[in-house]
């Protein structure tokens, strides 16, 4: 993560907090796994979506450090969707030059979905075009509190001065090192938080909140977020006047 700014006009990140396969089940008589299933069907429709509308890189809130408290059944269902999943979408991955990451604390989830993978990001990791990245048993907080072990291990090892440091210099350590900031977070289902997702990387994204639910999200829907996304002026502290015409000469610096 950098805290470069990024000026675009189209989105390069967008974030999604893919809520609402519970809810999608009940209005149905179905299982929340079965919602569940029917949510994975929309997340392949969408990073498919991405790509064709050339957003580069996609990250996709799948299961929170605090999804661990739901019952055991749903957990385990989950974790082997997420191995079904991977199984199946490698293939279109590397056929689609997409690389695969993982931020969370991966080396908590079951071995097999843990080996699922690492198969897959290894299988991808060659790849620079396209990004997905999937948030598994992430948590902002978590993340915050790895980022300040791994710093204070840093400055304890003389590799890093602790007067001197900059932001970069922490935010090397967080999960998304790799990653730009998202320029936009969409969430789905009505709910309007953030749940532990991405906190200190999307200080300046831009939100956008719908009440469709993640099993009925489409390309349609994504289209409409990136057009709410076009209208919205990102100031970064600025003024909308310095937005609209940009002077390098300051007004309170005379100009010779
Ligand atoms: C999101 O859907 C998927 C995960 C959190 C894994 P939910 O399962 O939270 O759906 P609702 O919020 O109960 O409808
Ligand atoms: C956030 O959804 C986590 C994921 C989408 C994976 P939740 O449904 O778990 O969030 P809360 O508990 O309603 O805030
Ligand atoms: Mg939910």
């Amino acid at each position: 993560m950098s805290s470069q700014t990024h000026q675009s006009t189209d989105p390069r990140h967008i974030g999604i907090i893919m809520d609402g396969n519970g809810r999608w089940a009940k209005k149905r008589g179905y299982s929340r796994p079965k919602g569940h299933q029917e949510g994975a069907k929309t997340t392949r429709k969408i990073i498919d979506a991405c790509r064709e509308l050339g957003v580069r890189y996609l990250t996709l809130y799948a299961f929170s450090a605090e999804n661990w408290s739901r019952p055991d059944m749903e957990v385990k269902a989950l974790m082997e969707l997420l191995e079904f999943f991977l199984g199946r979408e490698t293939k279109a991955l590397i056929k689609n030059r997409v690389r695969l990451h993982a931020i969370g604390r991966i080396e908590e989830l079951p071995e097999q979905a843990r080996k699922a993978l690492n198969k897959a990001m290894e299988a991808t990791a060659h790849f620079d075009e396209w990004h997905l990245t999937l948030a598994l048993n992430y948590g902002s907080r978590q993340e915050m509190l790895d980022a300040a072990k791994g710093f204070a291990k840093s400055v304890a090892c003389g590799e890093t001065d602790a007067e001197q440091a900059g932001w970069d210099d922490l935010a090397r350590h967080f999960y998304t090192k790799e990653l730009p900031d998202p320029d936009l977070i969409i969430r789905t289902s009505g709910e309007t938080r953030i749940s532990n997702f991405l906190l200190m990387q999307s200080a300046y994204a831009e939100f956008y909140f719908t009440d469709v639910l993640w099993p009925d999200f489409d390309k349609v829907e994504l289209e409409k977020a990136i057009a709410c996304y076009h209208r919205r002026e990102r100031r970064y502290g600025k003024t909308g006047e310095q937005i609209a015409r940009p002077t390098t000469v300051s007004p309170l610096q005379p100009s010779a």
